[in-house]
């Protein structure tokens, strides 16, 4: 047992974004756990995953990468989507159950371009350009081998993955109940390859420096805004460490994190996610600056959460400290569903151990029991 805190913490005071109030500062960060239909359609198990976490205290959810249209956009098999009304309507159930706990829940919307591994609507994959990603496919998401090589992802193709975000958030909105829109710009997924400069050797107007690399993110939050309208909390997830990649930085370290922090200020996005391994840490060696105090030094216009291994409460603080608004837990939220309870409490928080996930990333009977 920890010695009783007398001073609360910061992270449980209250916060608002946008018209939601928020009772702390803790958020379940997404996370894919293909539990879903074959066709994509959120169940039962699903729900009783994701109103635990509201049950638990968490103010905030952030659901997994859920794909955005029926061409190129699921990534692994088992995912659910937001792409027609049967999986919106079930999407409804998971989100009036973490209401009816309290919770709020965002979509995190996702498009896998190039690392695509189990898609059943295309046998082949898209990305900005012909580069093969680095790394292999998830195993713990059926994947096995190399990835495949994308192909050159065409213009009216671009056109139609930006309005598939702008029509699954509607839907998510309109149909399913969800409280705000998450747009999956990192982890090296589609929008994060055209932001990165290895996989984008595009010459057209979608490749080039780091502000038309990212412009891919910038039209899918024009577009989603438009569908959904001014009210509703929209953000953006933004890393430097991809899943195929853990160790990649911006070539165009400090500068460029300002140029893009400051452009997505001018984006009709109410929020940042930024995630890192630790995110405490300086973003680029030899700096030091982390990737959370940058978006608040050069976005201090918009709501934070930062994420990346802040279990311990301390960190957490420190965070909080450095600027944001929220924090995110993934590891920890899973085996600690009820991880702001339990921190309030001074109790003691289970430890995170790998095979929790193995051999497959669903989830499991013994993690509900949790
Ligand atoms: C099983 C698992 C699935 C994940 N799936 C996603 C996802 O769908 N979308 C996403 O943005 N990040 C995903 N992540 C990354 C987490 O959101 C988070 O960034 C990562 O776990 C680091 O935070 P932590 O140190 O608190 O665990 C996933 C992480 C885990 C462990």
């Amino acid at each position: 047992m920890n010695a009783p805190h007398t001073v609360p913490s910061p992270v449980f005071t209250g916060t608002r974004l946008k018209g939601l109030d928020f009772a702390n500062r803790l958020s379940v960060a997404p996370m894919t756990r293909i539990s879903a239909s074959p066709s994509g359609v959120p169940g039962e198990r699903m729900q009783h995953y994701y109103e635990r976490f509201a049950r638990g205290g968490f103010s905030l959810i952030t659901t997994e990468g859920i794909y955005t249209d029926k061409a190129y956009a699921q990534t692994y098999k088992g995912q659910p989507g937001l792409t027609d009304r049967q999986q919106a309507e079930a999407w409804r159930h998971v989100t009036d159950a973490v209401h009816a706990e309290g919770g709020r829940i965002f979509a995190q919307l996702m498009h896998g371009g190039a690392l695509a591994q189990g898609n059943p609507y295309r046998s082949d994959t898209v990305g900005p350009s012909p580069v093969r990603p680095k790394g292999s496919q998830m195993a713990g998401y059926h994947g096995d081998g190399p990835y495949a090589l994308p192909r050159e992802i065409s213009e009216s193709e671009i056109a139609d993955a930006i309005a598939g975000f702008a029509a699954a958030a509607r839907l998510a909105i309109e149909v399913a109940g969800f409280d705000g829109i998450e747009i999956h710009g990192a982890n090296g997924y589609l929008l994060d390859q055209f932001f990165t400069d290895f996989s984008n050797r595009r010459t057209d107007r979608w490749g080039g420096d780091i502000i038309q690399r990212f412009g891919l993110s910038l039209e899918v939050l024009k577009a989603v805004r438009a569908a959904i309208g001014p009210d509703v909390p929209l953000g953006l997830r933004l890393s430097q460490g991809k899943v195929n990649d853990f160790n990649h930085k911006w070539a165009e370290r400090e500068e460029g994190a300002a140029r893009v922090f400051e452009a997505l200020a001018e984006s009709p996005a109410d929020f940042v996610h930024v995630t890192e391994f630790e995110a405490w840490q300086p973003a680029f060696e030899g700096g030091e600056t982390s990737l959370v105090a940058l978006a608040r030094r050069h976005a201090p216009r918009l709501f934070l959460i930062a994420n990346g291994s802040l279990h311990d409460r301390k960190r957490a603080e420190e965070v909080l400290a450095s600027g944001a608004d929220v924090i995110a837990l993934g590891r920890g939220a899973l085996v600690n569903p009820d991880w702001p309870r339990l921190a309030a409490s001074s109790r003691d928080l289970r430890p995170f151990e790998l095979p929790f996930l193995a051999p497959i990333s669903d989830i499991k009977d013994s993690e509900l029991a949790l």
